[in-house]
């Protein structure tokens, strides 16, 4: 968007109205606003007055269906750091119902997750292994399920807001490592874990998210992450449940790792396809 001053701030406060974008971080809507294709023309007086343009309406909506696609679609409430004060214990299975990914998977991870671990240990994942999880949603407050802690869990996703509080729910329950808000496609993440190595990544139904704002984001995502093993999800069923997705729709994934030479398995829930990944790396 050129001109790309002209009432940014403005603009970005008006997206954010919506109440499934408030969370999300004042720079990540710029760059989603910068990148759009608009421009704004300096012949406005003031920002009322730009407000009352079809050109504001336009941006204001297609930003928005932009953000709703990459985040605001699967939040079913922000999750606030007053809901982790009212826990008692690190079983947030109540709070599990705030993001649709964790409410899809509640009645599934206890025993989901023994057996995924289970299956990597068999393909060799280490017993003190270093957990990262990307693009997490709230699937970190789903830490009571793993058989086994991880030696540090490590969780980033976009919105700072969310990202505290599942920092604080980290730190409440002495869960080592972190919660930090990234844009995971950006050169920030990529510096953040340069020089670092996980043994496991979860990206949890979140290849199909990134491929919307870039695509083949995944694949350079993939290959640059420094972690032996990978658990990667894809939805089985469109948002809402009804509409089954075609396995062509994940096809070229299947056909990445065979190029990688990864081996991998994979493990079914009813919504829900994952595929186990050793890397080699
Ligand atoms: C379908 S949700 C899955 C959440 C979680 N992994 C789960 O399965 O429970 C997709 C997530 O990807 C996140 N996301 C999308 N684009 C992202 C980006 N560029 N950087 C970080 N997170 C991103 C969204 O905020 C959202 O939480």
């Amino acid at each position: 968007m050129e001109d790309e001053l002209i009432f940014l701030d403005e603009l970005v406060s008006l997206i954010k109205q919506k109440k499934e974008l408030s969370p999300l971080d004042d720079d990540f809507v710029k760059e989603v606003v910068r990148s759009s294709s608009f421009t704004v023309e300096k012949n406005y007086d003031s920002f009322d007055q730009f407000k009352r343009s079809k050109l504001c309406k336009e941006i204001v909506s297609s930003v928005r269906k932009r953000l709703r696609d990459i985040y605001g679609l699967f939040l079913e409430k922000p999750l606030s750091t007053k809901h982790i004060d009212r826990l008692e214990s690190i079983e947030a299975t109540s709070l599990l119902s705030l993001h649709k990914s964790t409410l899809e998977r509640a009645p599934y991870y206890p025993s989901l997750y023994p057996l995924l671990l289970e299956k990597l240990h068999e393909m060799g994942l280490k017993k003190d292994y270093v957990l990262a999880d990307i693009a997490c949603g709230y699937n970190p407050l789903a830490v009571q399920f793993l058989p086994v802690r991880p030696k540090e869990y490590f969780a980033c996703d976009l919105s700072s807001k969310d990202m505290a509080a599942i920092d604080y729910f980290f730190k409440k329950f002495g869960v080592k490592g972190g919660a930090e808000a990234y844009d995971v496609l950006g050169t920030r993440f990529e510096e953040f874990f340069s020089g670092k190595k996980f043994d496991v990544c979860f990206l949890f139904k979140a290849l199909d998210p990134f491929e919307q704002v870039k695509r083949h984001a995944s694949k350079r995502l993939l290959s640059s992450l420094p972690t032996e093993f990978f658990v990667v999800s894809f939805s089985l069923f469109s948002i809402g449940g009804k509409t089954p997705i075609p396995a062509s729709k994940r096809s070229w994934f299947e056909k990445f790792c065979q190029k990688q030479s990864w081996e991998f398995q994979t493990l079914q829930i009813p919504n829900e396809l994952f595929y186990l990944i050793k890397t080699g790396k």
